[in-house]
């Protein structure tokens, strides 16, 4: 992840476009990863991207020793004081080994069946989970269901749904997006795509396999998405990866003017830019 780590610092200098070369290899790493059973996962997350939930002792949660992706759990933490629901919220689930994915899955195989499994256990190497950006979060009690945690409409539960995409998570399984999905509707299980991302996908109602798919639309030689509010003013671009293989070609992701940017693989077959002019600067365009 040597280029998508750059790709994530601040450029001091805003004055023109300028190119980052990235390993095509790296379509199946950043936040937009797009996992599903057409998307299966095609590498493994590096540990060092991961940290403990015990580094917020605040967080409750149903296991120990439980791990996410830093930014996902920096803004998760963030999230549960915002919506003042660390002590009614507990954190169930967040990465997965392929390993247990695959005991989580036979065990509900066992225990609930085909049909209940088929809408509510991905197949291993087909969750979201094995990346670490996904959590399942739910209701402090003394019983929690594993597999499919209470999480209520209502109260501090309701307002972390609310608050949610302000801090980058979306509810990735909801109800009306089965048939894209093949998932039923989870609302336990929490996906970060980091902001102003999920923030678009909740103001134009997609999941995030329409999301991906309309971020095809906006190539960098044409129309940006783009996404203001008070503190920023965000560019969103598509750039295909290049070369008919995906492995041994490198991409020229060309950057536009910006104070910060990330680059994300969609997990398919391309790098979304997310360049950040935050107001105020002095970014030409
Ligand atoms: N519950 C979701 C679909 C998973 O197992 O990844
Ligand atoms: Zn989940």
């Amino acid at each position: 992840m040597e280029q998508l780590q750059q790709a994530e610092q601040l450029i001091d200098g805003y004055a023109k476009i300028h190119t980052i070369q990235v390993a095509n290899a790296e379509i199946h790493q950043g936040h937009l990863v797009l996992i599903n059973r057409e998307h299966p996962i095609r590498q493994e997350v590096s540990t060092d991207r991961l940290l403990p939930l015990s580094s917020f002792p605040a967080i409750h949660t149903l296991s120990e020793n439980m791990l996410l992706d830093r930014t996902c759990l920096q803004h998760l933490a963030d999230l549960l004081e915002a919506c003042e629901g660390i002590n009614d919220i507990i954190a169930v689930s967040g990465y997965r080994t392929r390993m247990e994915q695959e005991q989580i899955y036979e065990s509900s195989l066992a225990e609930n069946g085909a049909e209940y499994t088929a809408c509510y256990v991905a197949l291993p190497n087909k969750s979201e989970h094995q990346t670490g950006l996904a959590v399942d979060v739910g209701k402090r009690n003394i019983d929690v269901d594993f597999i499919a945690p209470v999480f209520p409409d209502s109260g501090v539960y309701m307002t972390f749904k609310q608050l949610a995409a302000g801090y980058g998570f979306v509810q990735r399984y909801k109800e009306g997006k089965e048939a894209i999905t093949h998932i039923s509707c989870e609302p336990w299980h929490f996906r970060y795509v980091g902001y102003p991302h999920a923030a678009i996908m909740e103001r134009n109602d997609w999941c995030l396999e329409e999301y991906i798919d309309q971020l095809r639309s906006f190539p960098y030689e044409d129309n940006h998405l783009v996404f203001e509010d008070e503190r920023a003013c965000v560019a969103i671009y598509y750039v295909p990866a290049a070369g008919e293989g995906t492995t041994t070609y490198t991409t020229a992701i060309p950057v536009v003017p910006c104070d910060r940017y990330t680059v994300s693989g969609n997990n398919s077959d391309g790098f979304i830019v997310t360049a950040y002019r935050d107001k105020g600067s002095q970014a030409d365009v």
